[in-house]
């Protein structure tokens, strides 16, 4: 299929960024993307990576998921990527991160491959199909603060693209790629990742102006007006509630059936269904 290579050779001709993807560098295989950014961070100043060093794997052995989990995708079938960032803001702003790479990776997906896709709170990127949010995608985010500072964070994204129905992994949330979603259409992944770059970069830039992409973020969540339950992974019960909004940080407002208003910085939501339908929602 064209557009499906993302060799350096392949991807650097056609980047259309400033400084996202400056560097790129492509791995057939590796263990974790992520992992191997933090390596490349930690190595000391003379290999320091700058920010926007982007990571991309074909494979990973040991791809990582948010709460300990796994990420498992075949050979070919995905986008695997970490980019660097440095970020010099309040630890407290962290959470930013996740909100401008979820749009960057939403708004890539809408221009690329037309489907209708949103967010489920914290990280997931959902595709809506029959009716039913199915997640395609998913952010994980490795920072290091240093006097309540953010000195680096990697902003790892895994997109499920073209994999086969078959081969999906059975994960907590009911997964789907693009292809599936689309009917069996496979999409080509090289403009796919080039526009998550050029809206990460968008997005990034926006933020470090000091514009909050807390809005925009918060307008594409799924999850709001729903009943949930969020849980911690940790076998723990979880709350169960109505999910109210969230807070400029990122922050889940969730009411529970006593009335009482609790604000979760971390979780795993499962979509209760009502009072909202899914179809209301986009
Ligand atoms: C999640 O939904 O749990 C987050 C999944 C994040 C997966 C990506 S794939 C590229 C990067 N490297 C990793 O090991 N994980 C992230």
């Amino acid at each position: 299929m064209g557009g499906d290579e993302l060799h350096e050779t392949a991807v650097e001709p056609e980047l259309n960024t400033g400084w996202v993807g400056h560097p790129y560098h492509y791995e057939t295989d590796v263990g974790s993307t992520n992992d191997v950014m933090k390596a490349w961070v930690g190595a000391g100043s003379a290999q320091d990576p700058p920010a926007g060093t982007v990571l991309l794997a074909d494979h990973q052995s040991a791809g990582r998921g948010r709460l300990g989990r796994q990420w498992q995708a075949p050979p070919g079938t995905s986008l695997l990527f970490s980019t660097l960032f440095r970020p010099d803001w309040p630890a407290n702003q962290g959470g930013w991160l996740t909100m401008l790479a979820g749009l960057a990776v939403v708004e890539a997906i809408e221009a690329v491959a037309e489907l209708p896709v949103g967010l489920k709170w914290p990280n997931d990127i959902m595709l809506n199909n029959d009716g039913q949010w199915r997640k395609v995608g998913g952010l994980l985010l490795d920072a290091q603060l240093q006097d309540d500072r953010l000195v680096h964070a990697i902003v790892g994204i895994g997109l499920n693209v073209n994999i086969a129905q078959a081969d999906l992994p059975d994960v907590v949330t009911p997964a789907t790629s693009l292809m599936v979603a689309g009917g069996d259409k496979a999409i080509p992944r090289r403009p796919l990742l080039l526009a998550c770059l050029r809206q990460l970069e968008h997005h990034y830039e926006q933020a470090d102006r000091g514009q909050s992409p807390w809005q925009a973020w918060n307008d594409r969540l799924i999850t709001l007006g729903r009943n949930v339950t969020v849980t911690l992974g940790d076998g723990s019960p979880g709350v169960t509630g109505v999910a109210e909004g969230t807070d400029q940080w990122g922050g889940l407002l969730l009411r529970d059936a006593a009335g009482a208003l609790h604000t979760l910085a971390a979780g795993d939501v499962t979509l209760r269904g009502g009072p909202r339908s899914d179809e209301e929602r986009r």
